[in-house]
């Protein structure tokens, strides 16, 4: 089918399906990189929370030089329509961001599916397969997880997810949309619950839930083992190339040889928490001492102040690393 879709560098439009933490987020990059947002989500205020919202993060996108206007142009960059199938036909392409509950999604997309079949549908879940989405639909070939992480208008990755029965060439859209939007696009090859990225960050929750029950640490210091430890060296890489360099010279096959036994130990969990009352409530005490008596905004704040700057340093290392043409 080539052609079939609008090329990713040409769209000037985009259908935001719910419009809370995420799609509000993806409404701002959207709205800074000059792409027109028809918006809808049917909760009470819904539209003067989304402005609310752009308003808020376009300074940072400013500081990051996405946005170039003073204040975002919402007489004509952002719409609200009475329904997902009114702002689906008004624009080009369609980004759901409903509750990340199952059946809900399916019928979102159940309805999204009456609208054009050359229409693009990403859909931003944070670890719903596109084949359970894809159910309902009868053009699922154009249905493609483009997942991001929270705030969606400054994290750098996107996680693009493809099912047997979205087309490859959709998935390659999706990847050539998100580098437009300035994002490191990954392509996940097979589709699982928590795509990659979670599944990563929540064996490293699960260990720091564990650590915390067991008493390995305080809440504080955990949080410092990862922020301290771990954290400064995986901006710069990940934890293939981290393990590579920990092998000195001998690089992965040296570490392999010599500390392949403990790797083997420390890799298996100890145990695996479940979240009972007890742990949910032992959670929100270490929430409370990790916080500081300092209010989720007040965080929130200042770590997307902190994030311009990290991201920005990041972008400044890009094509510096060894192996940069
Ligand atoms: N919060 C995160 O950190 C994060 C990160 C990446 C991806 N996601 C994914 O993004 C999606 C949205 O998450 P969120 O955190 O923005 O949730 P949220 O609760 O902040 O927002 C969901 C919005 O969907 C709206 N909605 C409900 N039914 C709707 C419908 N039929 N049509 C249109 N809108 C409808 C709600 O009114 C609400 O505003 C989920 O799939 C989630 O997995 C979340």
């Amino acid at each position: 089918m080539p052609g079939r879709y609008l090329a990713a560098e040409n769209i000037r439009s985009v259908a935001v399906i719910g419009t809370g933490a995420v799609g509000a987020s993806w409404s701002a990059l959207f709205i800074a990189h000059g792409i027109r947002v028809v918006a809808h989500d049917p909760a009470d205020g819904a539209e003067a929370r989304a402005r609310q919202f752009i308003g808020k993060a376009w300074p940072a996108l400013r500081r990051l030089g996405i946005a170039r206007a003073a204040a975002p142009d919402f007489g004509s960059m952002l719409s609200f329509a009475a329904s997902a199938t009114e702002a689906a036909r008004e624009a080009e392409v369609i980004q759901e961001n409903v509750f990340e509950d199952a059946r809900l999604k399916i019928s979102v997309l159940a309805e999204l599916d009456g609208v054009a079949p050359d229409k693009i549908i990403l859909s931003s879940t944070g670890g719903i397969t596109p084949t359970a989405l894809q159910t309902a639909c009868r053009h699922p070939e154009r249905v493609v997880v483009m997942h991001p992480f929270n705030p969606a208008h400054l994290m750098p990755l996107v996680e693009i997810v493809g099912s047997r029965q979205t087309a490859p060439q959709v998935v390659d859209w999706a990847m050539a949309f998100a580098r437009r939007l300035g994002k490191h696009p990954i392509r996940v090859n097979v589709e699982a619950s928590g795509h990659l990225t979670n599944r990563l960050q929540f064996a490293l929750i699960r260990e720091a839930v564990a650590c915390l029950v067991d008493g390995v640490a305080s809440a504080e210091d955990i949080d410092a083992a990862l922020r301290f430890g771990l954290a400064p060296r995986w901006t710069l890489m990940g934890s293939l190339l981290t393990l590579h360099l920990a092998g000195g010279r001998g690089g992965m096959q040296g570490i392999l040889e010599h500390t392949g036994h403990a790797i083997e130990e420390w890799w298996t969990p100890r145990s695996t928490p479940t979240l009972s009352t007890e742990v949910k409530a032992r959670l929100i005490e270490a929430a409370r001492e990790v916080a500081r008596g300092r209010g989720v905004d007040e965080w929130v704040q200042w770590r997307d102040e902190q994030l311009v700057v990290l991201i920005s340093r990041q972008n400044e290392s890009r094509g510096t690393e060894p192996g940069d043409p």
